[in-house]
């Protein structure tokens, strides 16, 4: 334990969280850190603890471009340096505070837990799709805070099958598990297919999109190294197209019908570790249907919140059970849907085990 891969980004907090009147205390790979902005937008993640008596600098203000102890008023710029200290004109040799590398991307805001010079944008995952006009976005806010490790949360977001028993009252329904995955893997990613056709609706999709009779369903997880899980969902009614193996995409195309008569969403996933036990769980939706309706916004978001709330009761309970039975480990027996999962444990450990 204690182990996490430290060159990736983390998504840290939403952009919104993150303001130029008061700093943000958030604890990431058992690092805490304080956030602030400049009044030029330029965001500082830095260590949440003050060189002098060692304060917790959330507890201090943010004056234009520097944040201000709350203690004896020493002052730090966005690198962590410190650039005035009350009262006398030296400030002392070795006085700053380690920084993170910090983006702004997607509505998130991403911070590099491992050495500055390894920071590099083409890790963070692909998700245009939150700035695209043809989606419409809602950000799952506040994160939900999961006591759990956050390998848990990226077991169940590569193993869908869930759904017919976590979430049978909103996204899921009986039928899921019947219909088989298909998993694809490159090195640092896994890609988890699966179609669920000419079946019964879950009950939140006959109300998105109206469906009385048997549709055919698509469901695409792509998580990459180390937490974060793209899941691409939709729909059409069951005969109007699609077939397993369709990219939707390509199907989109093919159908020419899909925005008519079916729909699709996206579950963006970050999941960020606070400490071993505990995980912040950032995720926010895109869909392609209603997307000028906020009244369709309110409803997905907090129907899909709802369902949400369904995995952090599970994933709670499962580690409080991890937890209680120490004394007496056992190995966990596998099943066939835990493939994905298995393959992102084994490319997380290597990435590990690489950088020690
Ligand atoms: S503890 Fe921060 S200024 Fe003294
Ligand atoms: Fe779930």
């Amino acid at each position: 334990m204690g182990m996490f891969l430290k060159n990736a980004w983390y998504a840290a907090a939403w952009d919104h969280e993150v303001t130029t009147d008061k700093p943000l205390a958030r604890t990431i790979l058992n690092e805490p850190l304080v956030l602030f902005r400049d009044t030029s937008g330029r965001i500082a993640a830095l260590e949440d603890r003050c060189c002098h008596r060692h304060l917790p600098l959330s507890k201090g203000k943010v004056i234009g471009d520097i944040l201000q102890c709350g203690y004896h008023g020493l002052e730090f710029d966005t690198l962590g340096v410190c650039v005035r200290v009350p009262g006398q004109t030296r400030v002392p040799p070795g006085s700053r505070i380690r920084s993170w590398p910090v983006l702004e991307r997607f509505q998130f805001i991403w911070v590099w837990m491992g050495d500055a010079d390894k920071a590099d944008e083409s890790l963070l995952p692909n998700w245009q799709v939150m700035e695209d006009s043809e989606w419409a976005v809602v950000k799952g806010d506040p994160p939900f805070r999961i006591p759990c490790h956050y390998e848990l949360f990226n077991d169940n977001l590569l193993d869908l099958s869930h759904l017919a028993y976590v979430h049978i009252n909103n996204i899921g329904t009986s039928t899921v598990p019947d219909f088989p995955i298909v998993t694809t893997k490159t090195e640092n990613t896994v890609r988890m297919i699966r179609w669920i056709m000419d079946s019964p609706p879950a009950p939140l999709y006959a109300r998105f999109g109206g469906f009385v009779d048997n549709i055919d369903r698509w469901q695409y997880a792509e998580a990459m190294v180390p937490s974060y899980n793209t899941v691409r969902v939709g729909c059409l009614p069951a005969g109007c197209g699609a077939q397993p193996g369709d990219h939707p995409d390509d199907f989109a195309v093919v159908s020419g019908g899909r925005d008519a008569q079916g729909f699709e969403f996206y579950n963006l996933n970050a999941i960020t570790p606070e400490t071993e036990n505990t995980t912040w769980y950032f995720y926010a939706h895109s869909r392609n249907f209603a997307q000028d309706d906020p009244n369709m916004d309110e409803e997905f978001s907090r129907e899909l919140r709802g369902a949400f709330q369904e995995d952090v009761d599970i994933l709670a309970a499962q580690q409080m059970n991890i937890d209680r039975h120490a004394h007496n480990p056992k190995e966990w027996i596998d099943i066939r849907v835990d493939g994905p999962g298995l393959a992102l444990r084994r490319m997380v450990a290597d990435a590990i085990a690489s950088e020690s």
